[in-house]
Parts: C-alpha cells; structure tokens; sequence
C-alpha cells in the first residue's frame, strides 16, 4: 500500500502508512510529519525497513536532501530506526534531540553529532516554528520529547491518543473515550507522577491539532482532549497506588 500524503494544517503533510499485519484486521498507521519551510523538518524518521516508500512520498513534497531537521520523540524502530538512512540521504540535515535523548542513545548511534535541545528550545524554520518539549515517560521512554509548531498551534504528539484503523487524515470526532479503552488493554503509556501533569502542560499550549503518530490526527477540543486523558491517568494512578 502507498504511503498516503495530506496537508493537515498549513505547510505540514502527513505521510501516512498502513499495515495490515498490525493490530488486524483494522490494521494500523504509522505516520511521519514534514514541515515545509525554508529549512524543512521531517517528524518521526519511521522503521528501517519502511525507509524507501516514506522517503519517495517525502519527495514528491521537496527534494530529500532539501531536510534541515530530523526528529523523533523516543527511540524505539517506528520513531528513528531509519535515522541512518535519513542521515545519509539528507547529508545537510541534523538530528535533534534532548540532552537525554543525546546521551542515552542518539549520541552513540547517529553517524553525525546531534543538535542538543533544551527543554522549550524552538528551531526557527523560516516561516514554521518548532518548539521542542522534553515530556520524560509521555508517552513512554526516558528520553520523550514532543513538537509544538506554533505558527498552526500543531502538536505533534506521538504515541499519545493513538488509535488503529485507516481512517481520514484528520477527524473533529472525539478519540479520548476509544483510546482509553485501548490504553486498558495495551498499558503502552507510562504511568509515573508525572504523567498527568505533562499532559496538562501540553493541553496549557492551546493547540488547535493533535497530529498523532496513529492513527487520524485530531482538530476538535485538543486541549479538552488532553485534560481528559490527563484525569483519566491522575485516577489511574490514584487507584493503583490503594
Ligand atoms: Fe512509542
Ligand atoms: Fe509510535
């Protein structure tokens, strides 16, 4: 299956990816996020193996070697397990990630020195902004961070509200009810004290979408959404800790 492409918010596409064998028969989505501007930022580097599909549809968006900026949340395979790959075929972009992230495993497996960002850092693009977030353990993973682009007011949220399924690029329904559920079964959040508060913070910047790493990105209550799912593991926690 192609790799599918959508503009959801000004100048950032959404480079979307079936797989049948996962989570079947829905099946579910791995997504990467390009922000087209003077120096183009690509979001989520993707698996290893998916590396010549995402590439071909980044291409049909700008030239591949035109990437500035890489970036990921965490490092696990659908995040970063192509970041060679991209390295090589973007000679002039750099990777970057938070102090952590630097030194717990991209500083030691990135062919080229990451940039070093610290929490609430932007990266001007010219014409797109980039905020990056250190979230530790939201959604998972000691290294976490997520992406804010203010022009759009998008977050770029990762594995938070994930969802399987093929569905449209961007819905207005709300997910939050459906990804608790989920979240029941798959655990695939860390729950720490910090995990409800981190949230808030996100819901606090306002963001008009939610472009998630699963599933359909997300332009209802975004900030509504977010608190939910921050009570929802404010309980949780409270629950488990009687
Ligand atoms: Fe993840
Ligand atoms: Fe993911």
């Amino acid at each position: 299956m192609d790799t599918r492409i959508d503009e959801i918010a000004d100048g950032i596409f959404r480079l979307s990816t079936l797989v049948p064998e996962v989570n079947p028969p829905s099946g579910f989505t791995f997504n990467q996020f390009l922000i087209r501007a003077e120096q183009p930022m690509l979001v989520h580097l993707g698996h290893r193996k998916m590396f010549p599909r995402i590439a071909a549809a980044v291409a049909k968006l700008l030239p591949v070697g035109a990437l500035q900026h890489l970036a990921y949340s965490h490092a696990e395979a659908d995040e970063c397990g192509a970041l060679d790959a991209w390295l090589d075929a973007a000679t002039q972009a750099t990777v970057a990630h938070t102090a952590v992230g630097c030194q717990i495993w991209l500083g030691d497996a990135a062919s080229r020195p990451p940039r070093k960002m610290a929490d609430n850092e932007v990266i001007d693009l010219g014409g797109k902004r980039v905020r990056f977030l250190a979230t530790p353990h939201v959604p998972h993973g000691w290294d976490a961070q997520l992406f804010f682009e203010e022009t759009t007011a998008t977050l770029m949220c990762s594995d938070i509200l994930g969802h399987p399924g093929d569905g449209p690029a961007i819905v207005e329904t709300d997910l939050v009810e459906r990804v608790i559920e989920g979240e029941k079964r798959s655990r695939s959040m860390s729950l720490t004290p910090a995990t409800a508060p981190t949230l808030r913070r996100l819901a606090a910047l306002k963001p008009q979408r939610l472009a998630l790493m699963h599933g359909s990105s997300f332009a209802g209550d975004a900030g509504g959404a977010l608190t939910r799912l921050a009570d929802h593991f404010a309980a949780t926690l409270r629950a488990e800790a009687a």
